[in-house]
């Protein structure tokens, strides 16, 4: 079988992680446990975990030139995503995000400064040589311009046959009334907590029955809820449910959620059941939430 990859669309910054014993206090001056950097951004995490679990993936994002962008190359290169579809920005600086991880609470704080470095377009996404992309996710972010990418995605499926397309998923992570656009255009959904309950739901079960109507006809919907772990919902109408999966203790929650949609986008890659992937998911997620960044999500 060839090996095609996975390709996922959204933000790379730089996440300068603090870890603080307790979340400090406004105007008062502390010291953290320990700081460090690391590139971050949903679609740019999702790729580190696909790459950690084996999958060949690529990352497409702006980024703006400069020491930043260089750490943040640095690091897809250690981590053997393929950046080649990346728009490099002449104006403009790479994202920053001051996140304070709090290991006793288990909570984590991202302040993003989400700068004026444009998103890619339809036109960059063009460039793009779909036939080596077996799945294309998109981080939900400029969405009118999305609708269009995956409107050439569309395209280029209509001309195979059903083995050989694209298999395309959104995350609608954030309440931005555009993003929501996005729920018509995706073979797999993704929705936060957070817009489950601006929608009024108090749970992922009744957030599925309540915005499926918004899918395609023959869509997934998965919603991930913390520590209750995640449901999805299929054309068959039954809800899929997976428990979380604990660590021993809570080290560092950032980017639970992009881990999560990683290991789930790989295993319906692969062929997976839809309770497969959900559990495979939380797993994967809980193990994340154990350590600190994303090595050591594999094996144990
Ligand atoms: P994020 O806030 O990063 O978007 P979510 O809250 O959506 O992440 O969680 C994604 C997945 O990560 C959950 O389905 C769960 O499996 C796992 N997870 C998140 N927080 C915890 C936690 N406190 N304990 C165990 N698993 C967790
Ligand atoms: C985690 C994350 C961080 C980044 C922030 C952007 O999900 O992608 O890496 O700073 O969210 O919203």
């Amino acid at each position: 079988m060839e090996d095609k990859k996975i390709l996922c669309v959204g933000l790379v910054c730089l996440d300068i992680i603090n870890v603080v014993d307790k979340y400090p206090e406004e105007d008062t001056d502390s010291r953290c446990l320990s700081q460090r950097w690391q590139r971050g951004g949903n679609a740019s995490n999702s790729c580190t975990v696909l790459s950690l679990l084996g999958a060949p993936c690529a990352f497409m994002g702006s980024l703006a030139t400069g020491p930043v962008a260089d750490f943040i190359v640095g690091d897809f290169t250690k981590r053997a995503v393929d950046i080649s579809g990346v728009a490099w920005q002449a104006e403009g600086e790479t994202p920053c995000a001051c996140c304070v991880v709090c290991p006793a609470s288990g909570s984590r704080t991202v302040v993003l400064s989400d700068t004026n470095l444009p998103d890619v377009t339809a036109a960059d996404f063009s460039k793009a040589d779909l036939r080596q992309f077996k799945w294309i996710h998109w981080e939900g972010r400029n969405a009118a311009e999305q609708v269009k990418m995956i409107r050439q995605v569309k395209l280029y499926n209509d001309s195979l046959p059903q083995q050989r397309r694209i298999t395309v998923s959104v995350e609608i992570e954030k309440t931005r009334e555009p993003l929501y656009q996005l729920f018509p255009h995706g073979d797999v959904v993704f929705i936060s907590k957070d817009v489950a309950k601006h929608f009024g739901f108090h749970s992922a079960a009744a957030a599925l029955s309540g915005l499926y109507s918004r899918v395609k006809e023959g869509a997934v919907l998965i919603c991930a809820w913390a520590e209750d772990g995640a449901d999805a919902l299929g054309p068959d109408g039954q809800v899929v449910h997976s428990d979380a999966f604990p660590p021993e203790a809570l080290v560092d929650t950032l980017g639970a959620g992009d881990t999560f949609n990683a290991a789930v986008i790989l295993t319906l890659s692969n062929g997976g059941s839809l309770q497969d992937a959900l559990t495979f998911g939380c797993q994967v997620a809980g193990r994340k939430c154990g350590i600190q960044g994303y090595d050591g999500i594999v094996g144990k």
